[in-house]
Formats: structure tokens, C-alpha cells, sequence
């Protein structure tokens, strides 16, 4: 079986791409590096079957060449992160948008079938309980760069939709929920490798706002079998998944964790969203899922429990600060 994994030197992706290797698929990782790293794919980078170009999923041609002769195709390459969306909102709408409408366009054209993996920032500030598939997207203004990125991987999913019953692309979609592990980085504003990292260095973690905003953390190693499975069942084509955590955590909470688990002595700083992101920052209170869509179709089951998921990062993040390159610890 030969897989592409787009954004497969990202935290994610490099997971997977063990995972693929692993299960005995010839593997490409189409990465341009912007936020994913060549030694994450370190554990794997001397199997035969796995082959890494750099480019771009910009780069049309090169998309079509990557894709073309593939089985399938996991489609994980995109602009994320809050500060990097925030900062330089119009490469993430590039990326995100005309980048996906290649790999797309590419996979209608080899016949591969695709897993987009979308994101639950889709849902805004939709705070029922619990989030659904189907349940309305609440977002701010376009004109608010945070919510840029949830706008193009809702545009995304369309797109995919439309390609499905307009061409018949094999396409499912994911929505993963806070995913967390080893290789996160926190450079762009992930919460739990920012967290933990402070308090290995004995600095005061920073929450934003009052710290109650809650999420539901998952384990990528609960949510990229779940991946796999979702791409290789007929039954899901044309449909989208949550993959999301089972316990709701405040922030403020998971600070309190981090500094446990590190048995750090940092204190906690709430710190103003503006003070942060900038004047307009907008947050979503909470994000519960409902994962039981996953569940009845691919057995879905996030069991990691959050303290194994916060004492991987900071393993992690105390290995990477032994090794000559940048971390962010
Ligand atoms: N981590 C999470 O909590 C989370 C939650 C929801 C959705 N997601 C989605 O999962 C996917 C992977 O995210 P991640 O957390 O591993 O982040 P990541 O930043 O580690 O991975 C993204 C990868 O895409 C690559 N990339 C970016 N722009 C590219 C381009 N133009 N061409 C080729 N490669 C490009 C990056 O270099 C990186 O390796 C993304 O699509 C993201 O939207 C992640």
C-alpha cells in the first residue's frame, strides 16, 4: 500500500507516518517544514519505505506528481497554531483553502482516497453539550484573524463534500480536538507544550483570561489509529468524524496539572487575551465532543488518560533540551 502523508514531519503526522511504516506501507511525507521538523521523523528516517520530499502543497504540479500512483492520501499539511494564524493570517488562508483544493484535485485525478483532517475549531463558539457533527458552527467576524483558520477548514470540508458527490472522491473527514503528545511544539501557541514548558523552567505558567475556558484533551496516540481506521472503512466515506477526549478541563486545571506532574514550584499568572493576541482576541468558552459517531464506526476510544498524555510532552520536552536543537523548554 502506498500512502502520502501531506504535513507528515508535524507533530501529528509524524506519528502517523510511524504508524504507516509500521503496518508495512511505502510512505511519502510531502512537508515544507514551516512548523513540522525533519527529526521528528528521526525514529524512521532510515526505512527503506519511507521517502521525504520538501515542497509545498501550494505547488500544484508537485502535488499532482506526490499523489499520483498513491493509494491514499492523509491530508494533514496546513497553517495551525493561534499565534501563527494570528500573526500571518493571509498565508494561513492560502495554505489552508487553495492548498487543500490541490491535494483534492490531485486525489480526484489518481483516484486515491483521501483523509482530510479538519479541525473542531470548526464548531467556534458553539458551547453545547456536546458537540455533534452536525451541530452549528457559531464563528466571529471574518475580519477577526482568529477565526480565519476555522473559516478555511470549514471551507475545506465543503470542498471535500462537493468533490465527493460532484466526483465521487473517496474522501472521509476528521476533526480532531485538542490532540497532544510528544513533538508538539508550543512555538505557535499550543497550550499544553507552553504550559508544561514553563514550569520545567521553573517559570509562571501563563493562562489566558480567567483560566475557566475548558477543552477536552486527547492523546495522539488514541486519535491517529483512529485515523487509519477511518480511511479504510467504505461506510464513512462522504461523512466527518470528532476525535476528541473524554475529560473537560478547565485551563487553569491543567496548569495545576502540568506543574504536578513536572512537581514544579511555578506559580500561575492569568494573563488578559488582549495582552496576548491582541485588542478583539476571541476565545470559545468550552469545547466538549461527542465521539460517539467514531465510536459506532471504528471502535474510537480515547482511554490515555490526560496525566500519561501531560507527562509524555514534558519527557519530551526534557529529552529535546538534552539534544542540540531549539525547543521550546
Ligand atoms: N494538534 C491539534 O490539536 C489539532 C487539532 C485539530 C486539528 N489539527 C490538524 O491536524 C493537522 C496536523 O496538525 P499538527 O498539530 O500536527 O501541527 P503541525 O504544525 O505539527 O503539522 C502541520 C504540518 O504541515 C506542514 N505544512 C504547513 N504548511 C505546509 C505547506 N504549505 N506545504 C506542505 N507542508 C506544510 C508543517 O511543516 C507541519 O509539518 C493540521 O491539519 C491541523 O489543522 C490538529
Amino acid at each position: 500500500m502506498k500512502s502520502i502523508v501531506t504535513g507528515g514531519a508535524g507533530f501529528i503526522g509524524s506519528h502517523l507516518v510511524e504508524r504507516l511504516l509500521d503496518a508495512g506501507d511505502d510512505v511519502v511525507v510531502l512537508d515544507d517544514f514551516s512548523t513540522g521538523r525533519r527529526a521528528n521523523l528521526d525514529a524512521v528516517a532510515d526505512r527503506a519505505a519511507l521517502r521525504v520530499i520538501e515542497g509545498s502543497i501550494l505547488d500544484r504540479r508537485l502535488v499532482d506528481e506526490v499523489v499520483n500512483g498513491a493509494d491514499r492520501v492523509f491530508h494533514l499539511a496546513a497553517a495551525v497554531g493561534v499565534r501563527l494564524i494570528v500573526d500571518r493570517p493571509l498565508d494561513g488562508l492560502r495554505t489552508n483553502i487553495h492548498g487543500t483544493e490541490n491535494v483534492l484535485d490531485a486525489c480526484v485525478r489518481s483516484g486515491a482516497r483521501l483523509l482530510l483532517v479538519s479541525t473542531s475549531e470548526i464548531y467556534g463558539k458553539n458551547t453545547a453539550d456536546r458537540l455533534h457533527e452536525s451541530s452549528d458552527r457559531i464563528l466571529g467576524s471574518p475580519l477577526t484573524a482568529r477565526w480565519t483558520y476555522a473559516a478555511a477548514k470549514g471551507i475545506d470540508e465543503a470542498f471535500a463534500h462537493a468533490y465527493w458527490n460532484e466526483f465521487g472522491l473517496n474522501v472521509v473527514i476528521a476533526r480532531p480536538f485538542n490532540t497532544v503528545g510528544a513533538r508538539q511544539t508550543g512555538r505557535y501557541g499550543m497550550v499544553v507544550p507552553n504550559l508544561v514548558g514553563q514550569a520545567l523552567r521553573g517559570e509562571p505558567l501563563t493562562v489566558f483570561g480567567d483560566g475557566k475556558q475548558t477543552r477536552c484533551f486527547s492523546s495522539v496516540h488514541d486519535v491517529v489509529p483512529a485515523m487509519t481506521a477511518l480511511i479504510e472503512s467504505p461506510e464513512c466515506v462522504g461523512a466527518a468524524f470528532n476525535l476528541g477526549g473524554k475529560r473537560e478541563i478547565s485551563i487553569l486545571e491543567l496548569a495545576q496539572l502540568a506543574i504536578d506532574t513536572t512537581g514544579s514550584s511555578s506559580s500561575i499568572v492569568l494573563v488578559p487575551y488582549e495582552e496576548a493576541y491582541g485588542a478583539g482576541f476571541e476565545d470559545m468558552r468550552r469545547r466538549v465532543p461527542d465521539n460517539s459517531a467514531a465510536a459506532a464506526a471504528v471502535g474510537f476510544d480515547p482511554i490515555t488518560p490526560l496525566e500519561a498524555v501531560v507527562a509524555e510532552v514534558a519527557d519530551d520536552l526534557r529529552r529535546r533540551s538534552h539534544v542540540a536543537e531549539p525547543v521550546a523548554l
